[in-house]
């Protein structure tokens, strides 16, 4: 079993688990730090864990060409299917599934979540996924919150957190953040898109490193990481 992560810029990432593909918040065309063309993209599911553009992304293209299954929370699987792909899989804030390749469970995030055209996209959600014998914790977009600690229960080999400020947790929170999850190893995300959330990255690294039991991993954009 192993899983490989790789980081597209922003919240943009790619899971393989056992030579399943899924790709997570597909935000490519406009994305201002992505080197890959959406059109270039192959997953068997998508993965959406909020309904704002810079999530949601290209995920309608994406599922029409490549007739991937979109996995999100309800109302943002309706819309998905009033574009006219009917592969969806609508789950909610704390519920999980067994799907092929793994247990996705969607967790709470304190944030907002209306699509591009203005529709209702629900409730804002993390995703804990259990795959390929690991645990890996994705925040989506989120403020701090307490109840992170029971996200971290059971264990985390990974968890990818937004730090980037002003519309998600900025570093500070983050590293509040890693006392309630106790990951193994984090990645941080949602950063350095736009001047609005620059991040001095290697300095956040450094206090993980030196403030919390996590190891810190900057990943550059399209760079991967096998979890191990
Ligand atoms: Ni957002
Ligand atoms: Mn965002």
């Amino acid at each position: 079993m192993s899983v490989t992560l790789t980081f597209h810029g922003h919240s943009a990432l790619s899971l393989n688990v056992d030579g399943v593909k899924l790709v997570v918040d597909p935000f490519f065309s406009g994305n201002p730090l992505a080197k890959t063309k959406a059109a270039a993209v192959n997953p068997d599911y998508i993965l959406l864990t909020h309904g704002h553009g810079d999530h949601v992304g290209d995920a309608i293209a994406i599922a029409r060409r490549t007739g991937a299954t979109v996995i999100a929370n309800f109302e943002i699987a309706s819309w998905v299917e009033n574009q006219g792909h009917h592969k969806v899989h609508g789950q909610h804030i704390g519920g999980g599934y067994n799907h092929p390749f793994g247990h996705v469970k969607f967790t709470p995030a304190l944030h907002g979540s209306m699509l591009p055209d203005g529709s209702n996209g629900g409730m804002p959600g993390g995703l804990l996924l259990t795959v390929g014998g690991k645990r890996i914790y994705i925040s989506g977009d989120t403020a701090l919150f307490s109840d992170m600690a029971l996200i971290g229960r059971g264990g985390l080999d990974l968890a990818v957190l937004c730090i980037g400020d002003n519309y998600t947790m900025g570093p500070d929170d983050s590293i509040l953040a890693l006392d309630y999850l106790k990951p193994k190893r984090v990645v941080p995300c949602h950063y350095n898109t736009w001047p609005v959330i620059e991040v001095d990255v290697h300095a956040w690294a450094a206090r993980v490193a030196a403030e919390t039991a996590s190891q810190p991993l900057v990943m550059g954009v399209d760079e991967s990481h096998t979890l191990s």
